[in-house]
């Protein structure tokens, strides 16, 4: 009943995160390219203040929007602020971390064959990390340096983190950390730094001083950040689908280029909107994607994506072997009857009871049991290598032949 009632709170928290993600980035989006688009000077030059302006048509309307210089003379009523959008988006993202990647520490964050740790010092790691990420980053944007600066220095320590991340959670556990840190640095900037930048402008003109630009320039520059962070963070949210990176030997260094990537494709969508036409980036990314994808192909006759391989001599293999090791060391999750404490219903809808099943799942079994080694999960059912090379073998030779 437990892990049940656990599956709908993953349900829920997922399913909002999504939501108020999506409004959150979405208004990310909109602000960045409202303000790379603006004309500056303005087309409508009456009003003193204005520092550049727009014309846009959605949804049937027309709409102009006008950005001032620091604050408007007069600060109208109602202001609207963007900061729920961070904050839900953060809360339910912590949520649904503790609720599936902490409880479950054991299968999500520890990997035994990458260091033997535990389930405690996993999380008190992982938080920790959340913790010196923020500060760390925080640090480096009020040391003085320049844009760039700050942009070159944090991405080398985010490489080296990701490195040190890979080499102590499993791979799945090793991504998901470094999305979470990621976000938490973006919700933590709108958080500690540009929501009280604007309160301190708003307040400065209620009492009639003349309002630090300091403060705007301030969380533009946190904003900025934050745009171009987000479509890496969106890929380690996806990433648990796809163990060909998170589960490669590599897969720090596939992590960092992805990282990479998604800047460049964010970079080139911001230079567009000011006018500038920069094709090559996308192109480049699209082809450091290609030769990534060209490098980790999983070489079948090596075995795995990774390490050991399997010398496997072409001889068949009786399919009563095969569903013995399935029925050992999968069906306690896969089944229609599960009996695994953390699998209410066979996850991903996998079942393997019966021969059909297991034939009809063979592809996915080979993938995950053989290439990438992602099941059985986090090994909880110890199968051996001999099994996986027993796998390895029925696949190649009879799988898709009806034996
Ligand atoms: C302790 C429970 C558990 C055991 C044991 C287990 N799995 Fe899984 N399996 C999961 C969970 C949870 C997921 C969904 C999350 C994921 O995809 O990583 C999953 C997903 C899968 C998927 C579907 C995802 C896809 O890539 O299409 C396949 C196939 C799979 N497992 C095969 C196996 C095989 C083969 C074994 C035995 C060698 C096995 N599993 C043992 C829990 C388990």
């Amino acid at each position: 009943m437990a892990s049940y009632i656990f599956e709908w709170l993953n349900l829920l928290l997922r399913w909002t995160h999504f939501i108020v993600g999506i409004a959150w980035i979405g208004s990310s989006f909109y602000f960045v390219w409202l303000d790379t688009s603006l004309n500056r000077p303005p087309r409508d030059p009456e009003d003193e203040g204005v520092a550049g302006d727009l014309w846009a048509v959605h949804g049937g309307g027309f709409y102009h929007a006008q950005k001032y210089h620091v604050v408007p003379e007069e600060l109208p009523a109602p202001l609207h602020w963007f900061k729920w959008e961070a904050y839900t988006t953060w809360l339910t993202g912590f949520a649904l971390l503790l609720v599936l990647y902490y409880v479950n520490a054991d299968v999500y964050l520890v990997d035994s064959s990458v260091a033997d740790i535990s389930a405690a010092q996993a999380v008190t790691v992982s938080l920790l990390i959340l913790l010196a990420g923020w500060v760390i980053y925080d640090f480096l944007c009020k040391s003085g340096l320049d844009d760039r600066g700050i942009a070159l220095v944090g991405f080398l320590l985010l490489a080296v983190l990701i490195y040190g991340v890979s080499q102590i959670f499993g791979g799945r556990g090793a991504y998901m950390q470094i999305g979470a840190m990621l976000g938490t640095v973006m919700a933590a900037n709108v958080y500690f730094v540009i929501i009280p930048g604007q309160k301190e402008l708003v307040a400065a003109k209620e009492r009639g001083e003349e309002p630090d630009p300091m403060y705007g320039i301030r969380g533009k520059q946190r904003s900025v950040h934050n745009n171009y962070i987000t479509l890496p963070v969106l890929f380690v949210m996806l990433s648990n689908h796809y163990p060909m990176t998170y589960a490669h030997e590599y897969n720090w260094l596939l992590l960092i280029t992805i990282f990479i990537v998604g800047v460049m494709v964010r970079h080139f969508f911001n230079l567009r909107n000011q006018g500038k036409f920069v094709p090559a980036l996308p192109i480049i990314a699209v082809l450091i994607l290609t030769l990534m994808a060209y490098a980790i192909v999983p070489r079948p006759a090596t075995g795995r994506v990774s390490g050991k391989s399997f010398n496997a001599p072409p001889e068949r293999v009786s399919f009563s072997a095969v569903q013995h090791v399935i029925t050992q060391r999968c069906v306690i999750c896969h089944s229609i009857n599960p009996s695994h404490p953390s699998a209410p219903f066979a996850p991903n809808g996998v079942m393997l009871d019966t021969a059909a099943q297991i034939r009809q799942w063979a592809d996915r079994i080979y993938e995950r049991a053989v290439l990438s080694r992602t099941m059985p999960l986090a090994n909880l059912t110890a199968i051996t290598e001999q099994e996986r090379e027993l796998l390895a073998r029925w696949y190649r030779t009879n799988a898709n032949k009806g034996n």
